[in-house]
């Protein structure tokens, strides 16, 4: 099975240490949801996940390998791909351009879906397929990134913030998207989130995150029930 471990992970910037002795477990077909507050190491932990940041100590195991030591490109090829907070597409470039630009960091033997495919999956984009990704809205350009990362047919997504800046109709949407593709694929999703409320609505096991370190791990079913909780937050 595709599931990813971190144990007792350690991970800063040069000297500087933000993310402390994380332990967190994001199963294949499971929506593992990481909840904090601004800074307190989400997109760090994400990072050291793809091999952006080297981890300090501790260890990254994905499909029972240890992968701690492993590079981006290396964890992209093994199925770990990464949604950026920053709406990460090609302004100059058509809608179709950037799906096609996406597919082409692993091997055509690696890929599974082809455009067609991604306009069937998210329909937003069938009739804009020739359209500049610039003239996208915030929505469209966070639903075209997502049509990206299933270009290099990925085993585990790590998301970060996918909700930052959008509408709520549109969150409510391109969550229960994540929420089926889980379901139906068996992808593993990873989703770093300050909107506690709609991951929560998808998610299945949450951990949370402050000042650096996991201080909850629960189901979303239960902490749903927790009221206190949001006092935490
Ligand atoms: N490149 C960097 N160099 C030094 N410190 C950094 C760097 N990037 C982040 N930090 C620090 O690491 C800590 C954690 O940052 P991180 O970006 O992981 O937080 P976050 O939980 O993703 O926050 P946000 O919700 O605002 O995105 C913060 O104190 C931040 O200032
Ligand atoms: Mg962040």
């Amino acid at each position: 099975m595709s599931d990813l471990t971190l144990s007792s992970v350690v991970s800063g910037y040069g000297r500087k240490t933000v993310v402390f002795d994380a332990t967190l477990s994001a199963p294949a077909g499971q929506v593992t949801v990481l909840l904090g507050h601004n800074g307190a190491g989400k997109t760090t932990i994400l990072k050291t996940i793809l091999g952006l940041i080297p981890a300090q100590s501790g260890s990254v195991t994905f499909e029972g390998e240890d992968i701690s030591r492993s590079t981006p490109r290396a964890n992209l090829q093994r199925g770990i791909a990464y949604m950026p907070s920053e709406r990460f597409v090609y302004d100059d470039l058509s809608v179709d351009d950037n799906l096609i630009a996406a597919s082409l960091a692993v091997p055509k033997r690696q890929r599974k879906y082809t455009v067609t495919d991604i306009h069937d999956l998210l329909s937003m984009l069938k009739d804009r397929g020739t359209q500049l990704a610039g003239t996208l809205s915030g929505g469209q350009k966070r639903i075209l990134s997502t049509g990206m990362l299933l270009m290099v047919n990925p085993k585990m997504m790590l998301l970060d913030e996918p909700s930052l800046g959008l509408a709520p109709a549109v969150v409510e949407q391109l969550f229960d998207f994540y929420r089926s593709l889980a379901t139906d694929t068996g992808i593993g999703l990873l989703l770093v989130e300050q909107n506690v409320g709609e991951a929560l609505r998808i998610g299945d096991e949450v951990f949370a995150l402050r000042s650096g370190r996991i201080f909850l791990r629960e189901s979303a079913e239960r902490l749903s029930q927790r009221t206190e909780f949001w006092d935490l937050f």
